[in-house]
């Protein structure tokens, strides 16, 4: 039957889903899917059956797509869809929720601190040290988010936050390889190590520059890297994710590992990163999304 592939939306990543979506688009048509694009800021999502759609590819970065409102529609009106369920996919949204999860199941993550307007900034310098980061809790791809290295940055580092999203947190910052574990179906794929220029992993590189390099194998130990893949999968787990999904990981150089977040629609960009987990795996772009369409559930 044919397939929506749910792309755009109206977050602040719509940009990026848009890139995402025509490249899962054509991967699946090329694989002899009856796959069409589905806008749900342009179209309303109620016709999608009277439309002849029998599943949906969910691809819709961010805010109303990726935080479960659209899966609630979806399970609705019956349409299986691919990735999270409505719960995991909105906890995930949210990173301080995620943290919290994380923090009660023995999941390493960054101390943290959420921020209101009548926080004492000071007393979180205090007790996160400097530098830290600041983020919005509920972006994705960097937007909104500030290494703080002085207390006179802070203010502003809150209010760029703060008018991205209500809910802001302050993470500690962690030194080390900036690494991201995919998940598909049940298993940890390879590690990928991302190598960024003075560790600027942000919204324009990547995106739209080629400064970034990728390693696949990730040159992280052995015995490391099984034990982040497995930490991911527990990660994964925990938060009742479902499908595939992409955990963000800093692994300081004791060989200690903390987890930062975890995506429930992750990039499917020419620079994303778990076309590349999985290609080290043995499956294609092509196969990929056809192993993601095939866990499509209600
Ligand atoms: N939020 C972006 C799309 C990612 O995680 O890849
Ligand atoms: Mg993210």
């Amino acid at each position: 039957g044919k397939v929506a592939v749910m792309m755009g939306g109206n977050s602040a990543e719509r940009e990026i889903s848009l890139i995402s979506g025509k490249a899962v688009l054509e991967a699946l048509r090329s694989e002899g899917v009856d796959a069409h694009a589905f806008d749900p800021a342009i179209n309303p999502i109620w016709d999608l059956r009277k439309e002849g759609f029998d599943r949906a590819f969910m691809i819709l970065h961010g805010r109303f797509g990726e935080d479960g409102t659209l899966q609630g529609a979806l399970e609705t009106l019956g349409v299986p869809y691919t990735g999270s369920g409505v719960m995991a996919s909105a906890i995930s949204m949210d990173k301080w929720r995620t943290k919290l999860v994380w923090l009660a199941a023995g999941v390493p993550t960054p101390r943290f601190r959420m921020l209101t307007p009548d926080t004492d900034f000071a007393g979180v310098i205090a007790e996160l040290g400097l530098p830290l980061i600041i983020k919005p809790a509920r972006e994705g791809s960097s937007i909104g988010v500030t290494r703080v290295n002085t207390p006179a940055q802070f203010a502003d580092a809150f209010a760029l936050a703060y008018r991205l999203d209500p809910l802001v947190i302050a993470e500690e910052f962690v030194a080390g390889q900036e690494l991201t574990a995919a998940v598909l179906g049940d298993r940890g794929l390879p590690l990928v190590r991302i190598e960024a220029p003075e560790g600027k992993y942000d919204y324009e590189n990547k995106y739209f520059t080629d400064v970034v390099r990728y390693h696949c194998p990730s040159g992280v130990r052995a015995d490391t890297e099984d034990a982040i893949r497995a930490a991911a999968l527990k990660a994964f787990q925990v938060l009742g994710c479902r499908g595939w999904g992409r955990a963000d990981v800093i692994l300081r150089n004791d060989g200690s590992f903390a987890f930062l977040e975890m995506n429930t629609a992750p990039g499917m960009t020419s620079h994303s990163l778990v076309p590349i987990a999985a290609r080290a795996a043995g499956l294609s772009f092509e196969d990929l999304c056809v192993e993601v369409l095939k866990g499509a559930a209600l």
